[in-house]
């Protein structure tokens, strides 16, 4: 059984990668992944916020004009309520890569284009093997049009792209208003892959203590479908890899985003919740699975439920959300 797939230009062992979570700050857990059968392994992100707080405390702007002259950052945790420095993380690549021999992805996340995308050097110089630039952001501001955010976007893959030589992967919420069109301006960027996608944390309100509650959901495969969707019609349409974030918590989940067209699925909710080991008892029911239905490899596997030959998705996506509206029954004995 070949399970081998491309990724970001270079060869996985099989299709199951560690997505970004502070799980593999730990070299034995990392390990344990690695023994697992992770084919590679994207750390935690590092955030602008980070590198600029780090930057202007080089330069004691906070002794000087404090606060007041970045007023966004302060609504950022203070630095030490942050797990590790710019510093701190480029030692982590380092440690991390020593530790295992899996490809393993350093994640740059932020949504300016600026000095602190310099960083992408950094980090290949620390030994990554690919980067994931998280462009995680929530479009608040009535006066920025979506096509200056997709224009500021497009300038940041351009920047870390001019400024690594390590393959770059652009992390990404579906919140766009023509995603197609914007996937493939970022592969005409040189994007080499496209990570779909984000999961935006939704906080909740506690009305008695009058205050916010923020807590972190892990998901579950109910998020899958919105990625298989957009994994279906973007395959055969960019030349960027596409790889799967959200909802991958067992093989069956795996063997859909790869027939929708992933080249690889990333994991964080399912190992956080069932331990590192638990890869391997997906990469061994996905074998299994695709011996039993007569898949010989990955490849084979890869896009057979794309929309690649779909001469009109959209037309497509209409007709099914029609028939889906149209075809409800009342129940019996309504
Ligand atoms: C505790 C935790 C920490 C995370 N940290 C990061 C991060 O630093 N950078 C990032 O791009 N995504 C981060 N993520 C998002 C995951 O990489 C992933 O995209 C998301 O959890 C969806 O995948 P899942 O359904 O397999 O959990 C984090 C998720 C969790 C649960």
């Amino acid at each position: 059984m070949d399970l081998s797939t491309p990724w970001l230009g270079m060869r996985l062992k099989n299709p199951l990668v560690v997505g970004a979570s502070p799980m593999v700050d730990d070299l034995g857990t990392v390990r344990r992944l690695e023994d697992a059968g992770a084919a590679a392994i994207v750390l935690h992100s590092l955030f602008e916020e980070q590198i600029l707080r780090e930057e202007q405390a080089a330069h004691r702007v906070f002794e000087t004009s404090g606060e007041s002259s970045a007023e966004a950052l302060s609504y950022f945790p203070a630095a030490d309520g942050l797990s590790i420095g710019p510093e701190e993380y480029l030692e982590l690549i380092q440690r991390v890569k020593s530790a295992v021999a899996v490809p393993v992805a350093a994640s740059l996340n932020g949504t300016t284009e600026g000095g602190w995308l310099h960083y992408a050097r950094l980090m290949e110089e620390a030994g990554a093997d690919a980067l994931e630039l998280n462009v995680y952001a929530l479009a608040t501001d009535p006066w920025e049009s979506g096509e200056a955010i997709e224009r500021r976007t497009r300038a940041m893959v351009r920047a870390v792209r001019e400024a690594s030589g390590v393959p770059v992967a652009v992390k990404l919420s579906p919140f766009y208003t023509s995603f197609a069109h914007f996937a493939r301006q970022l592969d005409q960027e040189g994007a080499d892959g496209l990570v779909l996608f984000n999961r935006f944390y939704q906080p909740d309100l506690d009305v008695e203590a009058l205050d916010v509650q923020r807590t972190l959901r892990l998901s579950d495969a109910s998020e899958l479908p919105l990625r298989l969707r957009w994994l279906a019609i973007l395959s055969g349409r960019v030349e960027a890899s596409l790889l799967a974030t959200g909802g991958i918590h067992g093989a069956l989940d795996a063997v859909k985003a790869l027939m929708a067209g992933a080249h690889a699925v990333q994991m964080v909710s399912a190992l956080l919740r069932h331990g590192p080991e638990y890869l391997g008892l997906v990469r061994d029911d996905l074998e299994r699975w695709m011996a039993e239905h007569g898949y010989d490899s990955v490849e084979s596997l890869r896009g057979t439920l794309s929309l690649a030959r779909c001469p009109d998705p959209a037309a497509y996506e209409r007709a099914n959300y029609m028939q889906m509206l149209q075809s409800w029954r009342a129940p019996a004995g309504w």
